[in-house]
């Protein structure tokens, strides 16, 4: 992997067909997705349950882009061998997801993975300035995280604006996860994003049967940011 800021969609797989995942991540990146975002949930960190090691080492045997592992869990740690053993690319932890983020940012470095933070829409961007020389990546949540297909939440781009000043030169990646459409993906790329993990508004309207709805979605959300 290497680093620069153009525009990525990371399409999340969460908003896939739950009982054909192979087939739904090879149709993303064949109509163009950059990266593919898989959202962890643990019943606990956040209210709704999804996947564990095992799966996630199942998708990986589809992926040829890179495999963005989105951890809502707490706590974090126990688990950082686990997601790399899968096969993550890129593991994000959130910062509110215990006392030591900056413990966990280092394991995940040293487990051989990118390091992503995660913040909560009600986190302030300074909270994850004393951590950015750990981390790969800053995950600025536009929703609270839990769940697909709510409304992004306007007032996390100023945010967004914030962590661009803070991470200057530093090679780490800003990605906004929840809510993105093309009406929202220019306040977000404007503001200094380059990452964009969108579930409902690539899904919608297309199946692994008719795979160029997700092309098409794609191609709203690249557009709308370029125009
Ligand atoms: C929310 C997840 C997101 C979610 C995004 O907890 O982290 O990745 O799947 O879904 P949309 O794009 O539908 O808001
Ligand atoms: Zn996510």
């Amino acid at each position: 992997m290497t680093f620069d800021r153009s525009l990525k969609i990371a399409p999340s797989i969460l908003s896939a067909d739950f009982a054909d995942f192979g087939r739904e991540i090879r149709a993303i990146e064949d109509q163009g997705a950059d990266w593919v975002h898989v959202d962890v949930m643990d019943g606990h960190f956040v209210p709704n349950l999804t996947f564990g090691p095992p799966a996630v080492k199942a998708f990986r045997r589809h992926v040829t882009t890179v495999m963005d592992v989105h951890l809502m869990i707490a706590p974090v740690d126990p688990y950082i061998e686990a997601y790399a053993q899968a096969g993550a690319d890129i593991l994000t932890a959130h910062v509110e997801a215990g006392p030591h983020p900056h413990r966990t940012l280092q394991a995940i470095r040293a487990s051989g993975m990118k390091a992503g933070l995660a913040l909560n829409p009600g986190t302030p961007a300074s909270a994850a300035e004393p951590l950015l020389d750990l981390c790969d990546l800053v995950c600025v949540m536009t929703v609270n995280p839990g769940f697909g297909g709510q409304s992004f939440i306007h007032s996390c781009v100023d945010k967004v604006r914030a962590l661009r000043a803070m991470i200057g030169d530093r090679p780490v990646h800003i990605e906004i996860d929840g809510g993105v459409d093309p009406t929202t993906a220019p306040l977000v790329r404007e503001a200094g994003a380059d990452v964009l993990v969108a579930g409902s508004a690539v899904f919608k309207g297309g199946s692994v049967e008719t795979p160029e709805a997700y092309g098409t979605n794609m191609r709203a959300i690249r557009e709308a940011v370029t125009a």
